[in-house]
């Protein structure tokens, strides 16, 4: 079946005929683009069209598409049988390797990073004996209900869900914060004092673009809600491994961290972790019930443990963030050339060009951006086979699998992308 042919036998099966809403790439005007194929830093479509691809499965891919270990592993394993609601010594592989390199001392594996923060949650709400969760405007922790929540406003609030299905006496157990604003974090903990049990926090926002904290920021993360008895929740699905092997480094004084992407190798995975005595209120030895009929599979655990094993001596890394960083050098020339205001923040292999003047420090700012400039860029660069991710909210990431070649060819396209933008 040809790009046009799957897209429709697709809407006729899934609603909007994807399986995950950003797919649609609705955002930004367009089509879904269907891929059969990745090979390294590329991805290739049902009409055989190749692309640069930066979307890298939204985060997973810090080797690009297949690689030699982690296909091999899951080749491997799959023939010794592919689940068996038991303990498996893949599990004990990845679970060490992840604690030896995070320093969790305790592990649970899910299936989705939307499961690991849900469970955070549940836990921290069993720890502290209270109800009450602080999130911030803009951070993205998966779909469970009481994170599909955000502020109208920088005011404050408890929340109102931006999903239609879920109640309102859920929505109204979170409340929503401005990212990087201590003040706020502050005065939420003097004016609730005793009611919230964690506050949840990427620890470099990646769901509204790539926006960074403040070091006042992290520093107020890591101080006030211990100073009054709450537990912070690192979301760490999208930073870990992937800036460098092991947590962030963010928010070392986080109580709990949550993990998915990278230590699944492209496999669907989630896991969290934390001190013993916290992580111990879990079933079976807690009264925190939590369970998965698929969690720890071996497949899975093998094509993790192959990622981790491939990426742990942090070559990969600074490769990638090396090339992020030309690509950035170039995007912003192309900016300055084309004279289209626009501004590229950057974190090692991940990175955001925000249509907008200078860098967003919070989701309002970072909603100043010109979309409708961003989406004829996305569609300039995918008619150039540059396949970006398809919302100015997204972050782009930059593999290991990447050369010279591609991040130049990269920029080339960027050029004509930004003249074409500019001229309308
Ligand atoms: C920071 C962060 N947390 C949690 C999630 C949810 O992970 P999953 O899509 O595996 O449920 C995501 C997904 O993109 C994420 O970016």
């Amino acid at each position: 079946m040809d790009n046009a042919g799957l897209r429709a036998a697709a809407a006729g099966l899934f609603p909007g005929g994807v399986n995950s809403p950003v797919r649609s790439f609705r955002s930004v005007g367009g089509d879904p683009v269907p891929i059969v194929s990745g090979q390294g830093p590329f991805v290739f479509d049902a009409g055989g069209s190749r692309y640069i691809d930066y979307i890298a499965a939204f985060g997973p891919l810090i080797l690009g598409h297949a690689p030699a270990p982690v296909v091999e592993a899951i080749r491997r394993t799959a023939g010794d049988g592919t689940a068996f609601g038991a303990l498996t010594p893949g599990e004990v592989d990845l679970g060490a390797r992840i604690a030896a390199a995070t320093g969790l001392e305790r592990i649970r594996f899910v299936n989705s990073g939307t499961e690991a923060t849900m469970t955070a949650i549940r836990l921290a709400r069993a720890a502290t004996g209270r109800d009450l969760v602080v999130k911030f405007d803009g951070c993205y922790h998966g779909h469970s209900d009481g994170l599909l929540v955000k502020a109208g406003s920088g005011v404050a609030t408890l929340g109102l869900s931006d999903s239609a299905g879920v109640p309102a006496a859920i929505a109204g157990l979170t409340a929503v914060l401005p990212y990087n604003d201590p003040a706020a974090l502050e005065a939420w903990f003097v004016a609730h004092p005793g009611d919230t049990a964690a506050v949840i926090v990427e620890s470099i926002a990646g769901n509204m673009g790539l926006v960074e904290p403040t070091p006042a920021f992290l520093d107020a993360l890591q101080r006030t809600p211990r100073a009054h008895g709450a537990l912070l929740i690192a979301d760490e699905v999208i930073t870990g491994f992937r800036l460098r092997y092991g947590l962030s480094d963010m928010l070392p004084a986080a109580d709990l961290a949550c993990l998915g992407k990278i230590i699944g190798g492209g496999l669907p995975v989630g896991a969290l972790g934390g001190r013993r005595e916290l992580m111990e209120l879990l079933a079976p030895i807690g009264p925190v019930y939590q369970a998965g009929t698929l969690s720890g599979n071996p497949l899975v655990m093998a094509a993790g443990s192959a990622m981790l094993g491939a990426i742990a001596d942090g070559q990969a890394h600074d490769r990638a963030a090396a090339l992020a960083g030309h690509l950035q050098n170039g995007i912003e020339t192309a900016l300055r050339r084309a004279r289209v205001p626009g501004a590229v923040v950057r974190r090692g292999s991940m990175l955001t060009l925000f249509f907008r003047d200078g860098a967003p420090f919070d989701y309002a700012s970072a909603r100043e951006s010109d979309l409708s400039a961003f989406s004829r860029f996305h569609r300039a660069m995918l008619d150039r086979g540059v396949m970006l991710p398809p919302s100015q909210f997204e972050t782009w990431f930059v593999s290991a699998a990447h050369s010279e070649a591609e991040i130049d060819a990269t920029v080339l396209a960027a050029g004509d992308a930004l003249r074409e933008v500019a001229s309308r």
